[in-house]
């Protein structure tokens, strides 16, 4: 009966990691998944998870389920992270959290939500956007469509084409934003940019969605990756915010995240809650315990987070180091082109601008694995490796 079901085409992200492993050259390099690496080019487990997790053990703490809506200490730091301790709609008791698999689980009971309660609402997004957006809004039944995003012709953001796409939308779309270090372009938005998007959403009745998964990773401040989403809410609108701990936490296998909406008052906020506690349940029951007692453990605590800043602060400061590099590599190498738009994008990534065909040969010659549509993690590349990678593009590049 089931053996006409057709073979899934591989992740554009994951598949990247799977084509991988299965190279056996000394030379490979690893640049697919955004996933921080030491210079030795190991995953790194934060001192600041470590503490927590012998408190943890310390603690003994049990393995029961936690409620639906997630663990509430979790909860009451992600939101605070998120906006601020003295965020209006805080103290109002205007939003609803729940606790959800990190960014895409966060974004799936999300899009769920959009699916159940605005049917017929069309999700925009980035062109181009993170390769897994697209599959979660249309897997729970969500249309989505594109709006313009990225010029390759300045290496920055078509401006005036996202405002167009935006203000040509139906009145009352949900659009997807980044919050911060945009993926996979590493081009966002300035303040003054936001703000004006905050008043076409305001114009057209629009219901923003951030996704908010590089906090800390984009300027190396918290308070200042979280500018737009706390801006937005500052303007009374509606949003919705999906958050991730992967990254900024290193806590990618624990899956540990979450999904917020403000709202305008406290009773929608009840309501809005108790329905994402129906979705969360029949997807998943109850999110994972592990990962949020780490997180609450260290935002929660004011020595564990002066010390999760400079952890964080270290690894964002590596990346900087080898975009650097790779950078004055390929000036060196290749003067006539220009490379600075590496220097100008922010966050993990680099948008290379390598073509499809390009990309093959940086991994079908110099085993560099990288995603089909150029983008290059930077978090996965070592001092060591950045000469290698320069040589590799400056060859696929001249092909
Ligand atoms: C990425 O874009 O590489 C990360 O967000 C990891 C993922 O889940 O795709």
């Amino acid at each position: 009966r089931l053996a006409s079901v057709e073979q899934a085409p591989p992740d554009p992200i994951l598949g990247v990691s799977e084509a991988f492993k299965a190279d056996t050259s000394d030379l490979k390099l690893n640049l697919g998944v955004g996933a921080y690496r030491t210079e030795e080019l190991k995953p790194l487990v934060l001192n600041v998870v470590k503490k927590a997790e012998r408190k943890m053990i310390e603690k003994d703490e049990n393995k029961e389920y936690l409620p639906i809506e997630g663990l509430a200490s979790f909860r009451k730091a992600t939101v605070e992270l998120l906006l601020g301790a003295d965020n209006d709609a805080i103290k109002e008791g205007r939003i609803a959290t729940v606790q959800s698999l990190s960014g895409t689980g966060s974004l799936r009971v999300g899009a769920e939500f959009i699916g159940k309660f605005l049917p017929g609402t069309t999700a925009y997004l980035s062109n181009p956007t993170w390769g897994n957006h697209r599959n979660i809004f249309a897997d729970a039944g969500v249309e989505w469509k594109y709006y313009s995003y990225f010029d390759p012709e300045t290496v920055g953001l078509d401006f005036e084409g996202m405002v167009k796409d935006i203000r040509e939308a139906p009145e009352g779309s949900v659009i997807v934003l980044h919050g911060c270090a945009h993926n996979p372009t590493g081009v966002d938005p300035t303040k003054d940019q936001w703000k004006q998007m905050a008043d076409l959403c305001i114009e057209k009745n629009h219901l923003p969605f951030f996704d908010v998964a590089y906090q800390g990773f984009a300027s190396g401040s918290l308070d200042e990756d979280a500018y737009a989403p706390r801006y937005f809410a500052s303007r009374g609108i509606e949003i919705m915010i999906a958050q991730s701990y992967s990254k900024n936490l290193g806590l990618y296998g624990e899956r540990v995240g979450a999904l917020n909406f403000v709202l305008s008052d406290k009773e929608t906020a009840t309501r809005v809650l108790s329905q994402l506690k129906r979705i969360a349940r029949a997807l998943y029951s109850n999110p994972p315990v592990h990962g949020a007692r780490i997180v609450a453990e260290v935002v929660g605590n004011p020595d564990m987070f002066e010390e999760w800043k400079e952890e964080m602060q270290g690894m964002a400061g590596r990346i900087k180091t080898v975009r650097q590099e790779l950078h004055d590599h390929l000036k060196e190498i290749h003067p006539e082109r220009d490379w600075s738009f590496i220097l100008r994008q922010i966050g993990m990534f680099s948008f290379t601008g390598l073509t499809p065909k390009q990309v093959e040969n940086m991994t079908n010659k110099h085993h560099i694995y990288m995603t089909k549509d150029g983008r290059i993690s930077l978090a996965g590349l070592s001092s060591a490796k950045a000469g290698y990678l320069a040589k590799a593009m400056d060859d696929s590049v001249r092909n």
